[in-house]
């Protein structure tokens, strides 16, 4: 039943506004009742002194006769809506406010309040004092003393249930502006929460959009709270996120797609054309090579994506350990001899003095400087020089590989580090590549917790660098 939000919350509020007014209304409706009580003796204690100062002594006195003090005593019985009676010390009544059909005049009153008033106490209650009134009374008795002389007793009732009229009234005013109140917090708490509701519905209609594939969607005016408003921004930011990684994920697609096919259309013309006899035997050593060439090619692409998968994933962690980093900056720079004394560059290694053991993946170290150099060494024209260097920088050694090569556009400096970006796509045929050399040097520096970065200005050449921790042991004679 109180499934949704806004039931709920209207149920809770409802509930707890009963839960107060019957609290309050209980602790109240005794003090009320008290009040009204205690409020009517005292009306009736004047009553009684006024009686008394006003009329009986000056009835004692003789200045007053017995049919002008009767009569003053009806008057003021009307006006004050109470009964009046006075009694002898023997308890009989000589005074009867009441009409004469339920007049006890001269009646003897047995009771404890007219025995007791007699005896000069001051008496109240409430009661029916039956068979002397009819109803539920509120009474007061007091003796009636002239210069310590002792004449009797007034007692005056007045009717009980013209209090509780009174105090019905009170309840009455209670309970309405109660259920005002009820209804002000129902339809106050019913937009509320409604309006709750409808941002949760947004979020869940989003949310749904999202998950079904539509990256686009976004959660729009929200102005309920700053936390619903924050809670907006979160959602809309993981929506652009997604949408990011969306677009990135499809021009991954394409880019492999792009990248297989050329190489694998260029195979597929080759191989027929021997099969069909188009190239001589005698020519089949030449097609072959670049066969062979657009195979490594495709090799080449297929191990770069995976590693870059891996390591993107965090699925291949650097292997630590010590190694000499001059050996390695030597071993690598042996696998590009060939192309080197080919280009005719002219190769500088400006090393630190001392051998330097740094503390890192052998294999991916290598990886990265190959990379490097042959960027360097791709991009660089005939007679172009590159240099390595290592420089020891506190717990750290720099190794930079600079070229003075054609250098790389300020607005492409941003994009080289990212999948497939290559700056120069109208580039000669030995310059090709996929577009994952840098990438790898990125992720391979990042999982080592290194910096790489790039300095380069067009038309004088690039420079990259990147850090590498030194091994401790090495740390010793430093
Ligand atoms: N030393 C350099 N001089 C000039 N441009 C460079 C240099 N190194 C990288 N670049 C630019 O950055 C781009 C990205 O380099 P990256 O090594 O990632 O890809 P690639 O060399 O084109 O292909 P791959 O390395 O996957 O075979 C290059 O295409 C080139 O435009
Ligand atoms: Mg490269």
């Amino acid at each position: 039943m109180f499934t949704t939000f806004s039931r709920k919350f209207l149920a809770i509020y409802i509930l707890t506004t009963i839960v107060i007014f019957l609290i309050l209304f209980g602790t109240l409706s005794q003090t009320i009742t008290n009040h009204f009580v205690s409020s009517r003796y005292r009306k009736m204690f004047n009553e009684i002194y006024s009686i008394e100062t006003e009329y009986y002594d000056s009835y004692i006195q003789g200045t007053l006769d017995e049919s002008m003090f009767h009569n003053q005593l009806y008057t003021y019985s009307y006006r004050a809506g109470s009964r009046i009676i006075i009694i002898d010390p023997d308890q009989r009544v000589i005074f009867d406010s009441e009409p004469s059909s339920r007049s006890l005049m001269d009646t003897i009153i047995n009771h404890d309040y007219a025995r007791q008033s007699i005896g000069g106490e001051t008496v109240t209650q409430i009661g029916t004092f039956k068979p002397y009134e009819a109803e539920q009374v509120i009474a007061v008795a007091s003796p009636l003393k002239y210069e310590e002389t002792l004449y009797g007793a007034v007692i005056l009732t007045s009717p009980y249930p013209s209090i509780k009229e009174d105090i019905r009234y009170v309840y009455n005013l209670i309970l309405i502006s109660f259920i005002v109140i009820i209804f002000v917090t129902f339809i106050s708490t019913y937009v509320f929460s409604r309006s709750i509701s409808q941002t949760f519905k947004a979020f869940n209609a989003t949310a749904k959009s999202i998950a079904s594939g539509d990256f686009s969607a976004r959660i729009e005016d929200t102005h309920f709270s700053t936390e619903v408003i924050e809670l907006a921004e979160s959602m809309n930011y993981m929506a652009e996120e997604l949408e990011k990684l969306e677009d990135l994920r499809r021009d991954f697609i394409a880019n492999i797609s792009h990248d297989f096919r050329s190489p694998l259309t260029s195979i597929r013309g080759y191989v027929q054309a021997v099969m069909d006899g188009t190239i001589p035997p005698e020519k089949y050593e030449k097609y072959l090579t670049i066969v062979l060439n657009e195979t490594d090619r495709l090799t080449k692409l297929t191990n770069d994506i995976l590693l870059l998968t891996k390591m993107e994933n965090e699925v291949l962690k650097p292997e630590m350990e010590d190694f000499d980093l001059h050996e390695t900056l030597r071993n690598t720079l042996l696998q590009f001899e060939q192309k080197i004394l080919q280009k005719k560059i002219k190769m500088t290694l400006i090393i630190e003095d001392e051998d330097i053991l740094v503390h890192a993946d052998y294999n991916q170290i290598q990886r990265a400087l190959t990379n490097l150099i042959d960027n360097a060494l791709k991009f660089c024209e005939n007679g172009d020089e590159v240099t390595l260097e290592t420089t020891l920088i506190g717990d750290q050694v720099r190794v930079s590989v600079k070229d003075t090569g054609p250098g790389i556009a300020e607005d492409d400096l941003k994009h080289i580090w990212t999948r497939f970006h290559k700056a120069d796509r109208s580039r000669g045929k030995d310059k090709k590549g996929v577009g994952l050399g840098l990438s790898i040097v990125r992720e391979i520096i990042k999982g080592h917790h290194q910096t790489v970065d790039v300095y380069s200005q067009l038309g004088k050449g690039t420079t990259f660098t990147f850090t590498l921790a030194i091994a401790k042991k090495n740390n010793h004679h430093l």
